[in-house]
């Protein structure tokens, strides 16, 4: 593999979605193996303890990774979690040339217009074909699947645990500096920023932007929210987009397992880049299932709200651990400002 190849293949992967933009990844060729770690430096918040949203932007990355090699003509050998003694050590490809991996990879054109969009509302309808699709993709990877609530009583249960989930980011002292830290505020609302969350990429309407600029304040969040702002903000962020959504689907992974977790960053790509090809803009809401898993420590006064989210999640899923909630519609354009990337060259060893 000569350099250009190996660099084409690491653009590829840091073209994924990462929790808060935060590109937890590190990469170190070894030959024409390729290391895949987490970053200790941008991993392991509050939320990410035990790696859940770092190894599903892993996943994700080896998705886009394997995919596009793939068009180039490789295979991938997959290790995953070589070594136990070693948590950040997610993955090692071995890439091998094959002369029959030469059919077009169709999810490979979309990697570079895969986008978060958190505008709203959208069309639909989402057809059963597309959902198929969708589906399909995510059972690409073994022990993966989507699920869609159908009925008007699945789609309200959904709805009110995400929205349970997102007030609680802003209900919770720490769950509340965890995001607004990720707010790169002093970039303003109208540029994009190459690490963490640019204003302009939240779809913060005009009017609210000194509110929301104010509640990265804890005393301010702490003041608004005995008049209910949390409530509001999840309303707002979570409940209405949604509702005014064609399409909402839960992505269920078997375990808990970082093996199926990472799995799970590898099924979402596939999904969300099969999304992208089909038109879809695609959002993902990934707090109720992670909160649902019962490791992240909050303060005690909001122990109540954040042990009634797994029992809730379950009973939406019958098997298997859903995780993270995407909203789909289709958009009339594209959003001015998208998530940047960091250079190549800081994501690790190259030859
Ligand atoms: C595991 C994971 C969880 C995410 N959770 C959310 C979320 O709860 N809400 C949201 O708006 N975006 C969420 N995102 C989207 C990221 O913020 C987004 O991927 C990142 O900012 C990069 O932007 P891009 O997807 O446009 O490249 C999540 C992405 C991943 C991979």
């Amino acid at each position: 593999m000569n350099r250009h190849t190996k660099a084409d293949i690491l653009r590829a992967g840091i073209a994924a979605p990462s929790a808060d933009n935060s590109q937890p990844w590190q990469f170190a060729w070894c030959g024409d193996d390729l290391d895949l770690r987490i970053d200790a430096g941008r991993s392991g918040r509050v939320s990410d303890t035990r790696y859940v949203l770092s190894d599903l932007a892993a996943g994700a990355c080896l998705e886009n990774m394997i995919i596009h090699a793939r068009s180039l003509g490789y295979v991938a050998d997959l290790q995953t979690f070589p070594r136990h003694d070693d948590e950040l050590w997610v993955a090692r490809v071995r890439w091998r040339r094959d002369p029959e991996c030469d059919q077009p990879e169709p999810l490979a054109g979309a990697i570079e217009q895969r986008h978060t969009d958190r505008r709203f509302p959208w069309a639909g309808p989402i057809t059963t074909d597309t959902q198929t699709r969708l589906n399909a993709q995510a059972r690409q990877i073994p022990g993966q699947r989507l699920y869609w609530p159908q009925t008007p009583r699945e789609r309200k249960a959904a709805l009110s645990v995400i929205r349970q989930a997102e007030t609680l980011r802003f209900r919770s002292p720490t769950l509340h500096a965890e995001l607004f830290s990720s707010i790169r505020f002093p970039v303003g609302w109208h540029t994009a920023c190459e690490e963490g969350l640019a204003p302009a990429a939240l779809a913060v309407e005009p009017p609210l932007r000194p509110a929301f600029q104010a509640m990265r304040h804890p005393a301010v969040m702490t003041m608004l929210n005995r008049l209910g702002a949390a409530s509001v903000l999840g309303w707002r962020s979570a409940w209405l987009p949604i509702r005014l959504s064609p399409g909402l689907c839960l992505l269920v992974i078997p375990s808990t397992a970082r093996s199926d977790v990472l799995a799970g960053g590898r099924a979402l790509q596939r999904v969300w880049l099969a999304a992208t090809l089909d038109g879809l803009s695609v959002q993902p809401y990934a707090a109720a299932g992670v909160l649902s898993l019962g490791f992240v420590s909050i303060e005690p006064a909001f122990q109540g709200p954040l042990t009634r989210l797994g029992p809730a999640l379950s009973d939406l899923c019958a098997s298997g651990h859903g995780l993270v909630f995407l909203r789909l519609g289709y958009a009339r354009s594209v959003p001015r400002c998208r998530s940047g990337r960091r250079t190549l060259a800081s994501f690790g060893v190259f030859p």
